[in-house]
């Protein structure tokens, strides 16, 4: 029997994939560099492959025989029951959506305006892009969790959830994104996905989470109609409620990772307002920023970007929005806009267990890759684990080691005739690079620590090895153990 799912196995066999997708970038989460010129070139080609694309990629209208030449003929009648073909008339077949992979996971959307050449419509639904493809590095799993996917569009952090979680809740206000995503669930085999339509968080009331993602509409711009970029929230209200409201709705220890944008009067200023927002919340959290823009910068980007990719603006039509955009941000009082990761972990503090805490971390993105969700739940464990310290100086009572995911570079010269380490660098390998340079002593300390050992006897054995008096190697050590493992460089034994 024909079955939904067996349509990813048909196209990668017929070379949509490798033979298209691939040729045009669009196979990861962006497709910002689709080269109309390759795309007509590539069309030209009388393969299976080509018909794939011309359908799937680029809403083009191709003959039913050709179509079913490519999938078979049981598949195109299924497909045209499911609403993912329409009979374009004349004996010719029309996707529905476009379908392109990420990550494994067959994603649904609409086609991009420069395959329709028509604007978006309002209730557009926009494939996984490269907010997305972040998030879902950036997101904290564990197994068998309960989750909520807030805003899932067409479904790719509900989909990425589902290979870890117990069940996962998938919400958004567009309808029409719902089954899209349940669709692209039934295509991809995946059965323990729900999918509720309402706005925030409306559809989930009274329920909790052990994970909740967010890839929320978060551009601050003045009000439009597109529901996949906010419409009609003001300034960076979504995010703000989001984040506020989102600890009522995590379980004992849940997290929550939510990618955003937020704005702030000053370029200095960026943490106070999302600190507020958590603030007496019962979750300890980190806020990371990866960039902060004047507004300018802010809106020509993304006017750009929706001149490019959105097709719904000419660059003409860009330019001239531009002191609209400026006149809303000086209404607001917005002085800069922030980008970055908001992570919540829901905790009771009592007993001799530390009060919640928010830190902010200012970071690049180019340090930032890969899974990411490992790590910061140990630099949770690390922060709450120096917090409950009378002093950080107690550090130095602990077993320490080097993370796992730690690689260290160092740098020699010859002095004398001898090599001589001049420098080092640490940085992690995935998720959060944290990179740093190191003094020779500093490199020395961390190359002595081990699981084994407190790290007050490492560094009293190396300090008596250098001929120094341990009782100032501890007192310069400790600070310097205490960020390591701030940077999670290091780790706590049994922390
Ligand atoms: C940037 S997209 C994210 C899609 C997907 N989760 C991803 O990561 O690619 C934001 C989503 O939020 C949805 N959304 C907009 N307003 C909403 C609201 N008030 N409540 C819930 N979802 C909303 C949009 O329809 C859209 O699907």
């Amino acid at each position: 029997m024909t079955v939904l799912s067996d349509l990813p196995k048909r196209l990668e066999d017929a070379g949509y994939v490798r033979d298209f997708l691939s040729q045009v970038g669009a196979v990861t989460a962006a497709h910002e560099s689709v080269d109309p010129t390759a795309l007509e070139a590539l069309t030209r080609q009388p393969t299976p492959a080509s018909t794939l694309g011309k359908v799937f990629f680029m809403a083009r209208r191709v003959p039913q025989a050709e179509l079913e030449a490519a999938l078979t003929q049981p598949l195109c009648q299924l497909l045209l029951q499911e609403g993912l073909l329409v009979d374009a008339g004349g004996r010719q077949l029309q996707a529905s959506y476009a379908i392109v992979p990420a990550r494994g996971f067959w994603g649904l959307r609409d086609f991009d305006a420069w395959a329709t050449g028509r604007p978006l419509a309002t209730d557009h639904v926009l494939g996984a892009g490269i907010a997305s493809a972040l998030l879902a590095d950036l997101t904290v799993r564990r197994k068998e969790e309960r989750v909520l996917d807030l805003g899932t569009g067409q479904g790719f952090q509900a989909a990425m959830a589902a290979r870890h979680a117990a069940h996962v809740v998938g919400t958004d206000i567009n309808p029409r994104a719902l089954r899209l995503a349940a669709l692209a669930m039934r295509l991809n085999g995946i059965e323990h996905v729900e999918f509720r339509a309402g706005s925030m968080f409306a559809p989930v009331a009274n329920e909790k989470f052990d994970l909740l993602v967010s890839n929320p509409p978060f551009v601050i711009a003045p009000p439009h109609d597109l529901t996949v970029m906010g419409g009609r929230w003001v300034g960076d209200s979504f995010v703000e409620q989001l984040v506020t409201r989102a600890p009522e709705f995590l379980n004992e220890g849940g997290w929550a990772t939510v990618i955003a944008n937020w704005h702030h009067p000053n370029a200095a200023d960026w943490a106070a307002r999302p600190t507020a927002w958590i603030s007496g919340r019962g979750v300890d959290a980190w806020i990371v920023k990866w960039q902060t823009d004047d507004p300018g910068t802010y809106a020509e980007n993304w006017l750009r970007e929706r001149a490019t990719t959105g097709g719904t603006y000419a660059m003409a039509d860009a330019r001239r929005q531009l002191p609209e955009w400026l006149e809303y941000y000086r209404s607001l009082n917005i002085g800069a806009i922030s980008m970055g990761a908001i992570y919540l972990r829901k905790r009771t503090a009592n007993g001799t267990a530390p009060g919640n805490w928010v830190r902010n971390d200012s970071l690049e993105l180019q340090h930032v890759g890969g899974p990411a969700g490992a790590q910061v739940q140990r630099l949770f464990a690390g922060e709450t684990h120096l917090r409950s310290l009378r002093s950080e100086a107690e550090i130095l009572d602990f077993r320490l080691a080097l993370s796992d995911t730690s690689a260290m570079e160092q740098h020699f010269r010859p002095v004398a005739g001898q090599l001589q380490m001049q420098q080092a660098h640490i940085r992690q390998t995935q998720g959060f690079g944290f990179p740093m340079a190191l003094g020779p002593v500093p490199t020395a300390i961390l190359t002595v620590l081990t699981p084994q050992r407190l790290a007050r006897d490492a560094v009293r054995d190396l300090a008596l090895e250098m001929k120094a008096d341990p009782a100032i190697a501890y007192e310069k050590s400790w600070p310097f153990l205490a960020e390591m493992v701030r940077m999670t460089h290091v780790t706590i034994a049994g922390a």
